[in-house]
């Protein structure tokens, strides 16, 4: 059993190190992992599959109530199904990359993901957990928060390489996701008061860990 015994929420913008960083910290903690953009994603994947517009909101939520959305909070293994269909492929694909942002704006769908969010994440003694409105809304009273940030450039650079799609073409997306995240009227993109900001333009992965292990230490970076 993990030592740490709480809940670390990683929020920021596409491209800013969450996921890599959360499932490291995780491991290092002993802890579970938990990627919420994976369950909107896997919401968005179930729209397509249906036929429905991922603007149609109320068709959206229709979709994403009858869906069974499963996550697995293994940080070794993440792993999502909808309706027993593992999908952890097709979610990283460029058509549910382009259509996730008008799902996640839909209040419903929100509420719903947010509500299966807070169930795992009661029922794990220590969990880390990526989002966006993590340390905002779905764990208020998170142990520690953190908002992870990097230069546009450095993060379009991340991501075309986990992609391989252009890095120009890959920056405008994501500055088109980021708009849309934070301009959202339903739990937008925010960093919450009480996080700790840290811009990982010019760190490395086991850098950024490093530095969240010390503030979970209770030390200052
Ligand atoms: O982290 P990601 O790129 O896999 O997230 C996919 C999308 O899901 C992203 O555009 C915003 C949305 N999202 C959200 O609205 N709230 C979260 N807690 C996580 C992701």
């Amino acid at each position: 059993m993990s030592t740490f015994q709480g809940v670390v929420a990683v929020d920021g913008p596409s491209g800013s190190g969450k996921s890599t960083v959360s499932r490291r910290l995780a491991e290092a903690l002993d802890a579970a992992y938990l990627d919420t953009g994976a369950m909107y994603r896997a919401a968005t994947w179930a729209v397509l599959q249906a036929g429905v517009d991922p603007h149609d909101a109320d068709g959206v939520l229709k979709v994403v109530e009858a869906a069974q959305i499963e996550i697995g909070t293994d940080p070794a293994a993440p792993h999502v199904t909808v309706d027993g269909i593992g999908v952890d492929a097709p979610i990283r694909g460029p058509q549910v990359t382009a259509a996730v942002s008008a799902v996640a704006a839909v209040p419903g769908v929100r509420a719903m993901l947010v509500g299966a969010q807070r169930a795992i994440i009661a029922a794990a003694g220590a969990i880390v957990v990526e989002g966006r409105d993590i340390g905002t809304a779905v764990a208020p009273d998170a142990t520690l928060k953190v908002y992870l940030t990097a230069d546009v450039t450095e993060r379009a650079r991340r991501r075309s390489q986990e992609t391989e799609a252009d890095q120009h073409a890959t920056a405008a997306d994501l500055l088109r996701r980021d708009a849309h995240d934070s301009g959202r009227k339903a739990d937008p993109l925010r960093q919450a008061d009480d996080a700790v900001e840290l811009d990982t333009t010019a760190l490395s992965i086991d850098e950024v860990v490093a530095a969240l292990l010390k503030l979970l230490a209770g030390e200052n970076l």
